[in-house]
């Protein structure tokens, strides 16, 4: 088994992107040495090498496929960076530094995802990892944001789905739904990414219900390796940084 936290610089050539919602696009490259050593959970800076961008960009790993070399991210276009990303073509070349942070721990046997947006995107690579055995509640303001639908599909157990409009599954946050699923489903844990104040009612929830939840925290980074501090958080045991330490914490670790 590849070691998951040694970091790797890793040329990378673009194999494809794909929009899949305004703005959403889906980005595969060639980093067989990444792909072979990232887990569920863990992220990776990216760094174009067209244009005039010398900052590396952290984006979570949605997928690795071990045998192709492949890896893959889902990301939204936010800025100058990721629309530069998005104008990446089959052939061009980015530059790899990861696979970086500590990834979810894998050891549950019917977690619950809890997710909205962009916070769908590491869970989709844990829900790969868990072969079937995890089931999704996924949310967003409107039936386009849960373009996530489709790609869980094959490989979650169950899918809820609330939307703020009502456009689809049920009406409001994944908190109307959530106490009913947890005393309902016999959860080992609940795993969540997502906006911060979501993940905290998330994780008070869960509390509450006695089922154990770790938090993929998304926080603004600079050189990724936890060097430079720009991530650092107040924690339950002190200061940490989620580039490092993280993105993966147990819930009461950060919401106390
Ligand atoms: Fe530099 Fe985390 S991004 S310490």
């Amino acid at each position: 088994m590849p070691d998951s936290t040694q970091k790797l610089l890793e040329d990378a050539k673009v194999k494809g992107q794909q929009r899949l919602a305004e703005g959403v696009y889906y980005l595969a490259v060639h980093a067989p040495k990444i792909a072979a050593a990232a887990r569920p959970g863990q992220f990776v800076d990216i760094r174009i090498l067209t244009g005039a961008f010398i900052l590396r960009r952290p984006v979570g790993v949605v997928a690795a496929d071990r045998e192709n070399g492949i890896v893959a991210f889902i990301y939204r276009v936010i800025g100058r960076g990721t629309r530069a990303m998005a104008k990446l073509k089959a052939g061009d070349t980015v530059n790899l530094l990861g696979p970086l942070g500590n990834g979810f721990s894998m050891e549950h046997k019917h977690p619950l995802i809890v997710g909205g947006g962009m916070g769908l995107s590491p869970l989709f690579f844990y829900a790969a990892g868990m072969k079937g055995k995890a089931d999704v509640l996924m949310g967003g303001r409107s039936e386009e944001e849960v373009f996530w639908r489709s790609l869980f599909a094959g490989i979650a157990k169950n899918i809820h789905i609330t939307t703020d409009d009502g456009s689809v599954g049920t009406k409001g946050f994944v908190t109307e739904l959530l106490p009913k699923l947890l005393s309902e489903g016999s959860y080992d844990a609940v795993v969540v990414c997502g906006p911060d104040p979501m993940m905290k009612a998330v994780a008070a929830i869960a509390k509450e219900k006695g089922t154990p939840c770790q938090v993929s925290l998304e926080r603004r980074m600079g050189c990724g390796l936890g060097a430079c501090l720009s991530c650092s958080i107040d924690t339950a045991h002190g200061r940490r940084k989620v580039c490092k330490d993280g993105p993966v914490f147990p819930a009461e670790e950060v919401f106390f």
